[in-house]
């Protein structure tokens, strides 16, 4: 089938390999001419494992072309994905001047009868706006809109895409259904899920999802607050909780919290369709205060174990939202490295791949080239985005290169015991911290059992 995709950023983009990777003639288009020069060399703008290689292979299998011109991405495409942007305004609600402009765009140059899809994160009731653009400027043709709201994560992006749990259509004419169902056929084939729904539900329930998830992440972060003052462990309270199928373990992993490019706006873009439509969400704004509140908790500890941080030095690492990605949009580590700046402290980041970006971000952040370079000289280390290799740190050499030797772990990543073992001071997100004064710790009140916890590690017992 002929596909036009409309914007090439992270979903326009993979939307685009992975389409073309079944089968389909696929052109992507975008406003940005420097992104379009670099695609028609297969090099990607952002980092994804696997994009690459993908991006080559499927260019120089013929089946997948980019241009500058959506007039010509759109000639004769039979279906039309719009994957643009929609970032938060500054009020919250998502700014859809993008999405105005592709539609206004398919309405000059689509071909009659082709389905307009929605696959950006819009508010419900998007889609009755692209209908009447695509009616007031279409010249007659006939349009049929849907709504094919995309689930993927950055870092396993090109995997979520072709074996997704779920593949959502909304549609309102068979013409929709048609099209939709036969451009999935290969993935439904293998087995997603495919669910179809009216426009408005498809649409609502990729904010709903998103929000969800976000809610989860601050519910594990609300705890984390409760146990650092009761002394319970938020990772074994989360697993007991996750042992129950009705809850899920997953995104119960308290930390630093939510980050990127979707849950942010997402959370605040759904909480803002509710007030202007007269429903009040407050569970949303609460769910948006918990997350800014994590970053703060984790300021918090580094001021607890190194009191003034004027002149202090610490090295942050990890930079990116989360692993698996260079992006820094609305990263937690970065938030962190804001706050540690404006109190004082120089602040030293590492990060596997978004060290380029989180410079653009925070001009004022020093760079390493390596965990134990950034680690040099530092008062406190900071673990600020869940990237493996963090988990396999030489801890005595850290031990050596520091000024004192504390970590704040803010993604609960590595052994407390392990940690405790070579000597570090060691504080976790939510969980009893490691002291090594040899005397109840100074925040005894915050966390009776904490060390004596800590040395045990959770307890799991069989039968
Ligand atoms: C998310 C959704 O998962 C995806 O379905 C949607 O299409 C786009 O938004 P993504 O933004 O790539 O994907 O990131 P995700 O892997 O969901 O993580 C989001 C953030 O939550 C990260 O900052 C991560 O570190 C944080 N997180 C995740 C937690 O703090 N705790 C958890 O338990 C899980």
């Amino acid at each position: 089938m002929k596909v036009a995709v409309m914007g090439t950023g992270h979903v326009g983009l993979v939307t685009c390999v992975a389409f073309a990777s079944i089968g389909h003639d696929v052109t992507g288009t975008d406003v940005d001419a420097e992104k379009i020069d670099a695609l028609r060399r297969g090099v990607s703008p952002f980092y994804e494992p696997g994009l690459d290689d993908a991006l080559v292979r499927e260019i120089a299998s013929g089946r997948l072309s980019f241009t500058l011109e959506a007039s010509e991405a759109l000639r004769g495409a039979e279906a039309v994905f719009i994957c643009v942007g929609t970032p938060a305004r500054a009020d919250g609600e998502a700014n859809l001047l993008a999405m105005e402009l592709s539609a206004s765009a398919i309405a000059r140059h689509g071909g009659d009868g082709a389905v307009v899809v929605e696959k950006s994160t819009v508010p419900a009731g998007t889609a009755d706006r692209v209908r009447l653009t695509l009616l007031r400027e279409g010249d007659g043709r006939t349009f049929h809109v849907a709504s094919n709201p995309e689930f993927l994560r950055e870092g396993t992006a090109l995997n979520d895409s072709l074996e997704p749990d779920r593949i959502v259509i909304g549609v309102e004419s068979e013409r929709g259904l048609d099209v939709l169902r036969r451009l999935y056929e290969p993935i439904i084939h293998s087995g997603a899920r495919l669910i179809v729904t009216d426009i408005r539900t498809a649409e609502l329930a990729k904010h709903a999802s998103n929000a969800f998830l976000a809610m989860k992440i601050s519910f594990a972060n609300a705890l984390a607050r409760l146990c650092e003052r009761t002394g319970a462990d938020v990772t074994a309270v989360a697993d007991v909780m996750g042992a129950d199928p009705r809850i899920g373990r997953a995104f119960l992993n308290a930390g630093l919290g939510y980050g990127g490019y979707c849950f942010p706006k997402d959370v605040a873009a759904l909480e803002r369709l509710g007030a202007r439509l007269g429903y009040t969400f407050t569970l949303l704004q609460e769910v948006a205060r918990l997350n800014e509140e994590s970053v703060e908790a984790a300021a918090g500890m580094v001021e607890e174990a190194l009191w003034n941080l004027g002149d202090k030095r610490i090295a942050l690492l990890g930079l990116a939202f989360k692993a698996g990605t260079d992006d820094v949009r609305f990263s937690p580590a970065l938030a962190l490295a804001r706050r540690l700046l404006a109190s004082g402290a120089h602040v030293i980041g590492y990060d596997p791949r978004a060290t380029r970006a989180a410079k653009e971000d925070l001009p004022e952040l020093e760079l390493a080239s390596d965990p134990y370079e950034a680690a040099s000289g530092a008062h406190c280390l900071v673990v600020a985005t869940e990237w493996e290799e963090f988990r396999s740190l030489n801890l005595p050499a850290l031990h050596e290169l520091m000024a004192y030797p504390v970590i704040v772990d803010g993604r609960n990543l590595l052994d407390p015991a392990e940690v405790g073992g070579a000597g570090f001071w060691y504080y976790p997100m939510g969980r009893p911290p490691v002291l090594q004064d040899g005397s109840p710790s100074s925040n005894v009140e915050r966390r009776p059992t904490g060390e004596r916890t800590a040395a045990l590690g959770p307890v799991e017992i069989a039968g």
